[in-house]
Formats: C-alpha cells, sequence, structure tokens
C-alpha cells in the first residue's frame, strides 16, 4: 500500500493535492453537483490543521489542449469558497512564472487551486517535462483524485516520481478500501445489481462478479441483450440489444450456473414506443413484447423479486441504473432499488454505490448519504472493480 496522507510530516511544507473537481456545470457556470468537492474536504482540512500550504489542481472536462473558458475551474473556486474555512485564491494557469509566484507566496492555513490541468495537451500526454514544471511547484505530492485514477497523466503518474514523499489522501484511500474489501471479502450474501445500458464497458466486471457474487441482479438496457441471448432466446421487440455481445451474455448465463451464482433478469418491464419525458409506460410481461415496444425500466413484479433478494444482502454493489430514470415515466425501477438500499442500509448492510450513474440517481431521489459508501469515481471503480491497477494508485508505491 501507498502511504497514507496521515503518514507525512506536513507542517510548513507545500503541498500538491491532485483532485477530482471534474463536476458537471450549468450553462450559467454554476455547479450542480458538488459531491466531488465536498468530497475532497477531509484531506483539505487535514492539511490545514497540520500547518501545510494547500495547492489544489484538477481537470475539468476534455478541453483537448485548448484553454476552453466554459471548463475553467473557476466556479469550483467558488463553491470552495463556501466550504472551506481558510482563503482560497486561484492561479490563471497551472504552470507558468505566474503560478510559480503565486505558490511561492502561498502560506500555511492557504489554499491555492490551479485552473484546468487538461489546457494542456501534456497533462494527458503524461509530458515529462510538464510533470517536472508541475512537481516544482511543492515539496509533497498528494493523491486524493479517485475519480481520475483510471488515468495516467502528468499529475496523477508523471509527477509522482519527482516526490520523495507522496501518499494517497483521505478519499482515495477510502475509496480503495470499500471497493477492493467488497469484492475481496464481502460479508455474505453478496449480492450484485448491474443496470446501465450496456454490456460493453462491464464485460471484466461481470466476469469478475460471476466468480464472486451470491446473486446478480440485473436491470437496465443491459438485461435485454441477457434475456435475447442463448438459451433464453426472448424476443425483446425494439429494445436495446447489443448484437457483438450476445455470445458474452450467454457466456455469463453459463458461467453464473456453472458457479452457482443466482442470476436474476427482470420478468416484467416498463415499455414504451418512444423515450420521453410526456410518454406512458405500459407494464408487459417479457414474454409480452411487440415489435415496436422498448423497455425502458424494470416492472413492477422484477421490484418485488430484486427487493426480496436484497433484503435478506449483507454487502450489495450497485452498478448502473435500472431503467430510463432521468425521465419520470421510467424512474419507478431505479428508485425503488435506491430507497429499499437505504433501508437495508439501516438493518446493518454494507452498501455500496458505483459512482456516475447510479450516483447521479441517488441524487434524484434525494437519498445521498443513505447508503454506506457512494463512489466518487465512475470509470475508475469500474476498473478497480475489474481487478483492474489504478495507475495513479500504483505510482503512489515507486520510489522518487
Ligand atoms: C470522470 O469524471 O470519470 C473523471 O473525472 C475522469 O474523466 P475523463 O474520463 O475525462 O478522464
Amino acid at each position: 500500500m501507498p502511504k497514507h496522507v496521515k503518514d507525512l510530516a506536513l507542517k510548513g511544507k507545500k503541498v500538491f493535492v491532485r483532485t477530482d473537481y471534474n463536476v458537471p456545470l450549468d450553462d450559467k457556470g454554476q455547479v450542480t453537483d458538488d459531491f466531488r468537492i465536498r468530497s475532497s474536504l477531509p484531506t483539505i482540512e487535514y492539511l490545514l490543521e497540520s500547518g501545510a500550504a494547500v495547492i489544489l489542481a484538477s481537470h475539468l472536462g476534455r478541453p483537448k489542449g485548448s484553454v476552453v473558458p466554459e471548463m475553467s475551474l473557476a466556479p469550483v473556486v467558488a463553491r470552495l469558497g463556501e466550504l472551506v474555512q481558510a482563503d482560497v485564491q486561484f492561479a490563471p494557469d497551472c504552470v507558468g512564472s505566474r503560478v510559480t509566484s503565486m505558490t511561492e507566496a502561498l502560506k500555511p492555513g492557504q489554499v491555492l487551486l490551479l485552473e484546468n490541468l487538461r489546457f494542456h495537451a501534456a497533462e494527458t500526454d503524461n509530458d515529462p517535462e510538464f510533470s517536472k514544471q508541475l512537481a516544482e511547484l511543492a515539496d509533497v505530492y498528494v493523491n486524493d483524485a479517485f475519480g481520475t485514477a483510471h488515468r495516467a497523466h502528468a499529475s496523477n503518474v508523471g509527477m509522482t516520481q519527482h516526490f520523495e514523499e507522496k501518499a494517497a489522501g483521505f478519499l482515495l484511500m477510502k475509496e480503495i478500501e470499500f471497493l477492493v474489501s467488497a469484492i475481496e471479502a464481502p460479508v455474505r450474501p453478496f449480492t450484485v445489481v448491474m443496470g446501465g445500458s450496456k454490456i460493453s464497458g462491464k464485460i471484466d466486471l461481470l466476469k469478475r462478479l460471476a466468480e464472486v457474487a451470491d446473486n446478480i441482479l440485473i436491470g437496465g438496457g443491459m438485461a435485454f441483450t441477457f434475456l435475447s441471448a442463448p438459451p433464453l432466446n426472448h424476443s425483446v421487440g425494439s429494445s436495446l440489444v447489443e448484437e457483438d455481445r450476445l455470445q458474452f451474455a450467454a457466456d455469463v448465463i453459463d458461467l453464473c450456473l456453472t458457479k452457482g451464482v443466482n442470476l436474476v433478469l427482470p420478468s416484467d418491464t416498463i415499455a414504451s414506443t418512444q423515450i420521453a419525458e410526456d410518454t406512458t409506460g405500459t407494464e408487459i410481461p417479457i414474454r409480452a413484447f411487440e415489435d415496436d415496444l422498448m423497455g425502458l425500466d424494470i416492472g413492477g413484479r422484477t421490484v418485488q423479486s430484486f427487493e426480496s433478494i436484497l433484503e435478506d444482502s449483507k454487502t450489495v454493489l450497485w452498478n448502473g441504473p435500472m431503467g430510463v430514470f432521468e425521465m419520470t415515466p421510467f424512474e419507478n425501477g431505479t428508485k425503488a432499488i435506491a430507497e429499499k438500499l437505504c433501508k437495508i442500509t439501516e438493518q446493518g448492510a454494507t452498501t455500496i454505490v458505483g459512482g456516475g450513474d447510479s450516483a447521479a440517481a441517488l441524487s434524484k431521489f434525494g437519498l445521498d448519504g443513505c447508503v454506506t459508501h457512494t463512489s466518487t469515481g465512475g470509470g475508475a471503480s469500474l476498473e478497480l472493480l475489474s481487478g483492474i491497477a489504478l495507475p495513479a494508485f500504483e505510482a503512489l508505491k515507486g520510489a522518487k
């Protein structure tokens, strides 16, 4: 394991902290979901209390090496200023003479956020010279950007080799501990709720889960590829089916049978001819699809069967919504699962929500914070759960 930030000598030091402030903004440039910003506070507060000066750096969006004003981190400074009990300054860039002067002038107890790292293509290129320039700004390096840990960029991999003193922050450590222990040593029964539109992108994860879970409950668009695959061969109307993943889905069904994993697919669905807010969904059994209908949420019987399995589960991992939860006619399945997770958490189960859409669903239903752990990383949590090493975490283990 790399060092924890608590293992470092910090008094009087300038500490570079890689955070993930890739947050959604509205058309007025306001932060619409500050979960990632709030999640970075324990590390920032710890550093300030320890007498360090804090240099924060992040990317926002994918500006591809150009200065895109809509992707400035300025809105994040405004929100950070409200959340942190300290003076928060903002640098107009992340490298260069102006930034160097600002970091040199930074005092213990002060915070400086650098402008979007990805305004320089050198960041995503993991450029050695850019990595060195970033490293020269600070004495100590801390990575707390779990959401970006599956990328190998200058600010989270390249620059780490320039530091004797480097560590993972509270958020990065917490994410790794929760996600790794869920999949490697779950208290059983261990149930996985998988959803989202596609199997693609979750291939490695599904294979691994079929080896370790007791129950796998599948909803969302991906359920229709499973339902269409042999040996089930259901007709699913116009629902999303990934033709090139049918064999993979059949293999997962087979693997679950061999391993004794209880794989549960929807028995009914909320179907419609269109994906629209003002449409009405009709509840139909899976065997009753007409050609023009698409399944857009799980139906009531499926919700009940998922709920009864969740009721007896001691560890639950939820990755991906059960339907098009962003639209009222198709939100019920996802909402019911989110509510059930909250209930079993109160009863003592450990419930973990992968980042991305499932976390957004919790937020939409006002259920933030009611599960044991909500990950701040979508892609990063998928890779970690799939057993893929995260380059940014690995880089913290290396010597200077
Ligand atoms: C995310 O939101 O998943 C992370 O911030 C990583 O962003 P990226 O996919 O643009 O690298």
